[in-house]
């Protein structure tokens, strides 16, 4: 392991039992708190992106605090991808399984122009189901989805067979 990923997988905490008991949730929280984890994690994401990038779109809430500063370090511009009632212009909308019930995600249709080299950042793959409908959400505006980078992936939970199924196929984690 590298010494960047070596810190960046010190400084992400597990909290038992957290939302709901039985779950162990990944706290980035001293991640985000270190200059230095801050600034690898980034760098490593960055570092993954195959070549010239328009736009980074980062998925709330999370995703957002990754996204734009690799956004900002690429050259490239920032989208949101927002959950129902936040975006104040026509969106387009997909709505996906949690493990119960369903969560719904959008994103302004005129926010990327068509053909636009696209990379996707978020901070951990569980399921999929997040990444997935981000997805498809960027096959409506008829964009390129170059990549898709995440800061951790629980590979336990199989989020590859979704990525799979949306067709993407460059994929990187740091952990
Ligand atoms: C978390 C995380 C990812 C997603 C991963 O977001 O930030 O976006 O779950 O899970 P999945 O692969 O099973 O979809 P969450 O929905 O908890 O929202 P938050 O970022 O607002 O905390």
């Amino acid at each position: 392991m590298t010494d960047d990923r070596a810190l960046i997988k010190s400084l992400i905490a597990d909290v038992q039992d957290f939302p709901k008991p039985g779950v162990t949730f990944k706290d980035i929280t001293p991640l985000l708190a270190s200059p230095q984890g801050f600034k690898a994690a980034v760098d490593q994401l960055v570092a993954s992106a195959p070549g010239e990038i328009d736009v980074v779109v980062g998925m709330e809430a999370r995703g957002f605090i990754f996204a734009a500063p690799v956004a900002v370090a690429l050259g490239a511009g920032f989208v949101p991808v927002r959950k129902p009632g936040k975006l104040p212009r026509p969106v387009y909308e997909e709505a996906f399984a949690l493990e119960y019930g369903t969560e719904t995600l959008t994103m302004h249709r005129d926010a990327i122009k068509p053909g636009a080299r696209v990379m996707v950042v978020d901070d951990v793959l569980a399921t999929g189901g997040t990444i997935g409908a981000t997805a498809k959400l960027l096959r409506k505006l008829d964009v390129n989805l170059v990549h898709v980078a995440v800061v951790m992936e629980l590979s336990f939970l199989n989020g590859h067979a979704a990525l799979d199924e949306t067709g993407i196929d460059s994929y990187s984690a740091i952990l």
